[in-house]
């Protein structure tokens, strides 16, 4: 259950209640693909950086180990040591950027494995039930993330068609979570907004979608190559159009700015692979703006990553030894780097929260905006 607790402009400063704890909103979702985030970070060290909800892939999890096996250890909760919320993808965006032979059809779609080319059908019943199995706190509906550029003619049969998934979700979630053997019987259903770049098909598809009376709603299909500009006008043009009540998740976005950009336009909720990903390669996210840890003239450095971060990583270890870590390819430069760029996302949305708090939420996008962006 969402609850909004303050508005600043269209900011929202909000509380999501789950059944494995309370979100502070606005918040960002750590990406645990195949549960586990990426440079060796556990679920005890997500705890020190602050994350609130871990996200996992129904796709990979159904291949690798099988969502079977996860039901019968007790659900991903128990399976992951993780007690906080777990949000996870359908299979919906994942079948479509990471599969082969794909066909989709009306009862959902056809694709091989990008593990080892088995052939394998995902509906929004299967979705479902993978995700029940996984007893995630939040299921996303299956949905087809329509790719960019994409035909009018195109869009409108495949929103049509994601709201007839839709409503087979819903079906089939409410069916599970009243069966005696499933593993969370709460378990929350999500919408996925989608449309492309065509503001009008986007709005109607908003308008079907809250008539369902979800848990919440996301909206999808960004970031996929369209500007950034782009991007908040969808953003803008959507919302209002989506449930005052309901809590609001953009999906797989982003940079510290887009993600500014997106609590001033009313999103709630995020997750991206980029702190994880990106710090793999030395990038780094400052209070001061990004660098890159493998420039030279960080080789005698011996300040913090960021001078004004007071995380673990920033407490004990130098530019120079993280930036030695990484050329040298061992594991902890990965994991230092990563546990850095994680705990920056997190203290990001703490300290957007706190602005919304205290009505400086304009103050802080103003300066912020130009400082994150910047590469230094
Ligand atoms: N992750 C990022 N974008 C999307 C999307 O459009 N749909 C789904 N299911 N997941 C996403
Ligand atoms: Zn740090």
């Amino acid at each position: 259950m969402y609850k909004l607790i303050k508005k600043q402009g269209n900011a929202r400063r909000g509380e999501f209640q789950t059944v494995h704890g309370t979100v502070q909103t606005p918040a960002f979702m750590n990406v645990g693909t195949s549960a586990a985030i990426k440079g060796g970070i556990s679920s005890y060290d997500l705890k020190d950086l602050k994350c609130q909800v871990e996200l996992c892939n129904t796709y990979h999890l159904h291949l690798r180990p099988g969502d079977d096996v996860i039901r019968d250890l007790g659900g991903l909760h128990k399976f992951m040591g993780w007690d906080r919320p777990i949000l996870t993808d359908s299979g919906g965006f994942q079948v479509f950027s990471l599969s082969s032979l794909r066909k989709i059809e009306e009862e959902g779609v056809y694709f091989q494995s990008h593990i080892d080319g088995r052939r394998i059908f995902m509906g929004p019943e299967e979705s479902m039930r993978i995700q029940s199995n996984l007893a995630s706190t939040i299921a996303m509906a299956f949905d087809e993330c329509i790719e960019n550029p994409s035909t009018r003619e195109y869009t409108a049969r495949s929103i049509a068609r994601t709201v007839r998934w839709l409503e087979r979700c819903k079906k089939e979630m409410q069916r599970l979570n009243s069966l005696p053997e499933t593993i969370n019987k709460n378990q929350l259903l999500f919408g996925i907004n989608q449309g492309s770049t065509f503001e009008d098909l986007r709005i109607e598809h908003m308008k079907q979608i809250a008539d369902l009376d979800l848990d919440g709603y996301a909206i999808g299909g960004l970031a996929v190559g369209e500007t950034a500009e782009e991007m908040y006008h969808i953003i803008e043009a959507v919302e209002p159009y989506m449930p005052v009540d309901k809590i609001r998740y953009l999906m797989g976005v982003g940079t510290p700015v887009n993600i500014l950009e997106a609590v001033a336009r009313g999103v709630d909720l995020f997750d991206c692979v980029m702190p994880s990903r990106n710090a793999r390669h030395g990038h780094i996210f400052t209070w001061d703006g990004v660098i890159n840890l493998i420039n030279a003239k960080y080789q005698r450095d011996d300040r913090p990553i960021d001078e004004h971060c007071d995380c673990p990583v920033c407490r004990q270890h130098s530019r120079a030894y993280i930036r030695h870590l990484l050329k040298a390819g061992e594991m902890l430069g990965m994991r230092l780097a990563v546990m850095h760029n994680l705990y920056f996302y997190n203290t990001l949305m703490e300290r957007i929260r706190e602005a919304l708090d205290n009505d400086t939420f304009d103050e802080f996008y103003q300066k912020y905006v130009p400082i994150l962006g910047r590469r230094i």
